[in-house]
């Protein structure tokens, strides 16, 4: 978000977030906020609308997922993930999201992969049913997370590869930003991160009428878990936001040198 104050700051993690906060609505329950607002998601940031996922989410996906047989594509939207990596070749792939508006239109532009409703925490598997399991953009959305990264361990096998993708925990946190401060004198520029260490939950205005619940962890929690649940670190990645991303507004230029996005290639240990 990008305001015309004196100490104007641009909040945007992906999608560009605000620290709105969300007054309710008749009807509307905080679990379904997904629900209501999945066309926000698949209009705005599916088939080709995203230059973040075009230029720079995809492509990743692509590198790291090449070759491996049996996919799960856990929160996997519309299933844009899923239907590149049957493109790729991939014998098997399951795309799983508890989202019925997403779950739906991802059955309509099908594409090869199989799509089932369910959430992360209780994966409806067999143990060591996958070769790779992909999460994007999907865990900062999700409660128990604890469950979730278990049940990822738990279908993979063992030397599997779990690609994780998040909004960067670090310097994507709820109210940060880049601050453009004309009160100082001389004027100072720079990115502000928000409460950091506090494992937080919170309705984001995304877009105006456009309620999306994200719960922000510090890095350690998300490395810890994976860790002891057998996921072992082999890469991170911290890219730049993509060229397509900074056209959009000069101000994004700005802030070019803070990623957004965060990669962790992650390998169940398997024994010695
Ligand atoms: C930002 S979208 C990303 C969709 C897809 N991974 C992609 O990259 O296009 C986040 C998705 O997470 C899903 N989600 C929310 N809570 C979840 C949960 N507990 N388990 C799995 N997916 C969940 C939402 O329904 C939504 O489709």
């Amino acid at each position: 978000m990008i305001s015309n104050n004196q100490k104007s700051a641009i909040a945007d993690s992906r999608p560009v977030r605000s620290a709105s906060t969300y007054s309710g609505g008749v009807g509307v329950d905080r679990d379904d906020l997904w629900e209501s607002h999945a066309d926000w998601w698949i209009a705005g940031f599916t088939e080709g609308a995203d230059p973040e996922y075009e230029e720079q989410i995809l492509p990743l996906a692509a590198a790291e997922l090449a070759g491996y047989d049996r996919v799960l594509d856990v929160g996997c939207g519309d299933g844009q993930i899923s239907r590149l990596l049957a493109r790729l070749g991939a014998r098997t792939v399951v795309g799983i999201d508890p989202t019925w508006n997403q779950i739906a239109v991802a059955g309509e532009r099908a594409g090869g992969p199989t799509f089932a409703r369910a959430g992360a925490a209780a994966l409806p598997f067999a143990d060591e049913s996958f070769d790779a399991v992909v999460a994007c953009l999907v865990f900062e959305h999700i409660r128990d997370v604890d469950s979730a990264i278990a049940e990822v361990a738990r279908v993979l096998r063992p030397g599997g590869r779990f690609a994780f993708f998040l909004n960067h925990p670090l310097l994507q946190t709820p109210n940060s930003g880049w601050i453009d401060d004309q009160v100082l004198d001389p004027p100072e520029q720079y990115w502000r991160i928000g409460p950091y260490l506090i494992e937080d939950e919170t309705i984001e205005q995304v877009e105006q009428g456009v309620f999306i619940p994200f719960i922000h962890r510090p890095m350690s929690r998300y490395l810890n878990t994976l860790i002891d649940n057998g996921l072992l670190l082999e890469r991170m990645e911290e890219p730049a936001p993509p060229a397509g991303f900074l056209a959009r507004a000069a101000e994004y230029e700005a802030a070019a040198t803070i990623p957004r996005l965060l990669y962790l290639r992650t390998t169940k240990f398997a024994g010695r």
